[in-house]
């Protein structure tokens, strides 16, 4: 299985502090956060991994992240020319991933569940992990009937349930022909709900409700709050606090 890390777009919503810099290379607490995404693909067994992010932005992440050596991984890297959406940013990915499974995760995503033996245990078809929360519009929302995913929908005004698909995907090679049929959403962005959705249709999509915490970075209260539960979660609290 292939890893890709997904680090491009506009970080609009960070803005001053994406400025100049990538989303993904904001400080959470003592690490940017591109290094949690990068340890769920490693922690996962992940050693082949293609990092895909936007003309200004490429030369900061390829002198961070370099060859890998030091993560004890190999990356490739893709340019994407315009935030045309995730999934489009994943379809540039295709010839790195040569025919093998992929996961696809969004570098501002930090699971604090261990979703590497679900990873490990993939046999096809698509994988989406899904997480209980209070704000469903602001994300991809999928609804279960018991264990079955039954739909998928990107950022809905009305939420069919309180489920957040998360940004990890894990799919087989077929999520190329999905994407390749595929057209721009309403917001002109290929859409990597619609991915999911492909697999849904076919009835190949399963997923995972996480149990810990699940933070996408994107605005500056989760990403202060990455940093409080990181902090929390690798370090106890000094002696005497508190
Ligand atoms: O975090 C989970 C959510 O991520 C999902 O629930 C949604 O279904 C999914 O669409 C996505 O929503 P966001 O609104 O958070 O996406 P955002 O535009 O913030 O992009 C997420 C990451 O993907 C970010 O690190 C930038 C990167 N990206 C985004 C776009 C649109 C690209 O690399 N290329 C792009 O064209």
């Amino acid at each position: 299985m292939k890893g890709i890390l997904i680090c491009g777009g506009t970080g609009s919503r960070l803005r001053p502090l994406t400025e100049i810099t990538n989303k993904s290379l904001l400080p959470v607490y003592d690490k940017p956060l591109i290094q949690y995404p990068l340890q769920t693909l490693i922690d996962a067994g992940i050693r082949n991994i293609a990092v895909i992010t936007g003309p200004e932005h490429i030369d900061q992440i390829t002198s961070f992240l370099g060859s890998g050596e030091r993560f004890g991984v190999t990356f490739a890297y893709k340019v994407q020319d315009k935030p045309a959406g995730i999934a489009q940013a994943l379809g540039l990915a295709e010839e790195f991933v040569d025919g093998e499974d992929v996961c696809a995760i969004l570098g501002d995503n930090i699971f604090f569940d261990d979703v590497s033996p679900i990873i490990k245990a993939f046999k096809g078809g698509g994988h989406v992990f899904l997480k209980e929360v209070t704000d469903p519009e602001r994300f991809g929302v999928a609804e279960m009937d018991g264990d079955r995913v039954v739909s998928i929908e990107e950022k809905p005004t009305n939420p069919k349930s309180n489920l957040a698909a998360t940004g990890c995907y894990v799919y087989d090679n077929h999520c190329f022909e999905i994407i390749k049929k595929m057209k721009p959403s309403a917001r002109g962005e290929l859409e990597i709900t619609d991915v999911s959705r492909g697999y849904l249709e076919n009835g190949n999509l399963k997923a995972t409700i996480l149990q810990k915490d699940w933070i996408d970075a994107g605005t500056f209260e989760s990403l202060f709050e990455a940093a409080r539960l990181v902090r929390g979660t690798y370090i106890p609290s000094p002696r005497g606090e508190g």
